[in-house]
């Protein structure tokens, strides 16, 4: 099977991209490069040493799209492709409207008009919104994101369930990730975001390495057991597995269905900061800060769907997730240089 991945050099995107190719996959990928780097590319066929091909293309260019599905027999896309960083998408809500949306709308266009009807596409827990219990389960009632981000990953559930709805050949799965962070075990890929990290486990990498101080804990007075957050972390490589059963669910049923996929337990922003000192050998300090505007006190997955119809559950734990982060800043000290 030849399966096309969107966003394929990005952080879930290139680690899929090694699993696929680990299991036997035959892959196709495009990136704008937009929030990613072309030595990526390299780095996949370094730790798989397999090949695939790859294009430069963005997925707003309909005959670039044309152009990948033209040239190569596709019989499923994994969509990676995406603006994805939420504070962003407050002040560019337009941006991201259309990027997200559009591109997606043109990917499908691409797909249906040349017979390519299988989609897993990348959710996010975010369409929960703050839902008034935990853990989340799928059938809870998707209403309104806290973001624009976030709202055009609901927008594109519906989307893509309005598709299958019309047309009875579509098999779409829509994977609902939590907190994807680490990196491969090589320390040859990870998270190497843009400018200064939102997410904290790229920010706790810099105080672990010395390019920070300390680490900001926004908020200690959450109704939680140590009054911090409590987040569903999940190592990106279990992550990447969960899109090897997708698509082996996609292969054999037709119609929309969504799942979450995290570890189905919680740790607590303080949880994170002491497992990464057990691991990289030394004290992390901590800067107490207020809340941070958006913040949900809690959020984790009921993974029960994934584990029981897709087979898939989480295997790592999480100072597996924090040894691997800091290996991978550790051999790569500045992230990807071109
Ligand atoms: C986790 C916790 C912070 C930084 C986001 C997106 C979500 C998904 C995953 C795409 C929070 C706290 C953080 C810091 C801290 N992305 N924190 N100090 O916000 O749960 O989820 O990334 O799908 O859509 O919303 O992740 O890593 O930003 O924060 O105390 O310096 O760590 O307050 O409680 P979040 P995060």
């Amino acid at each position: 099977m030849t399966i096309l991945v969107t966003g394929g050099t990005g952080f879930i995107g290139s680690h899929t991209v090694v699993e696929l190719l680990e299991a036997g996959y035959d892959v196709v990928v495009f990136d704008n490069f937009y929030n990613s780097k072309a030595c990526v590319v390299d780095r996949i066929k370094k730790i798989t040493g397999k090949d695939f091909k790859f294009y430069e293309a963005d997925m707003l260019d309909r005959e670039a799209l044309d152009k990948i599905f033209d040239e190569n027999k596709i019989d499923a896309v994994i969509h990676f492709a995406g603006l994805k960083a939420v504070g962003e998408s407050v002040k560019i809500p337009l941006r991201y409207y259309y990027n997200n949306i559009a591109g997606t709308i043109k990917l499908c266009e691409s797909m249906s008009a040349h017979g390519c009807k299988r989609i897993v596409f990348s959710s996010s827990a975010t369409v929960y919104g703050e839902p008034d219990h935990v853990p989340m389960q799928e059938d809870f009632p998707i209403t309104h994101a806290t973001n624009p981000y976030g709202e055009t990953k609901i927008l594109i559930e519906r989307i893509l369930k309005d598709l299958s709805v019309s047309d009875p050949e579509w098999s779409v799965c829509c994977l609902r990730y939590f907190n994807p962070v680490g990196a491969h075990k090589s320390g040859l890929i990870g998270e190497d975001p843009m400018g200064i990290p939102n997410n904290i486990m790229p920010r706790i990498q810099k105080v672990a390495t010395g390019e920070w101080d300390s680490i900001t804990v926004f908020g200690t007075d959450y109704d939680t057991p140590d009054g911090t957050c409590i987040r569903d972390y999940i190592h990106v490589t279990d992550l990447a597995q969960a899109h090897i059963a997708a698509l082996k669910r996609a292969a054999n049923v037709v119609g929309w269905e969504t799942y979450n996929i995290g570890c189905g337990r919680g740790y607590s922003v303080l949880d994170i900061i002491n497992a990464y000192e057990r691991v990289c050998g030394h004290p992390i300090k901590r800067e107490i800060c207020p809340r941070r505007a958006g913040d949900i006190a809690v959020s984790y997955a009921d993974p029960t769907r994934a584990r029981e119809v897709l087979g898939w559950q989480a295997k790592r734990t999480i100072d597996d997730m924090c040894r691997d982060s800091y290996n991978f800043r550790i051999k790569n000290p500045k992230g990807y240089e071109d």
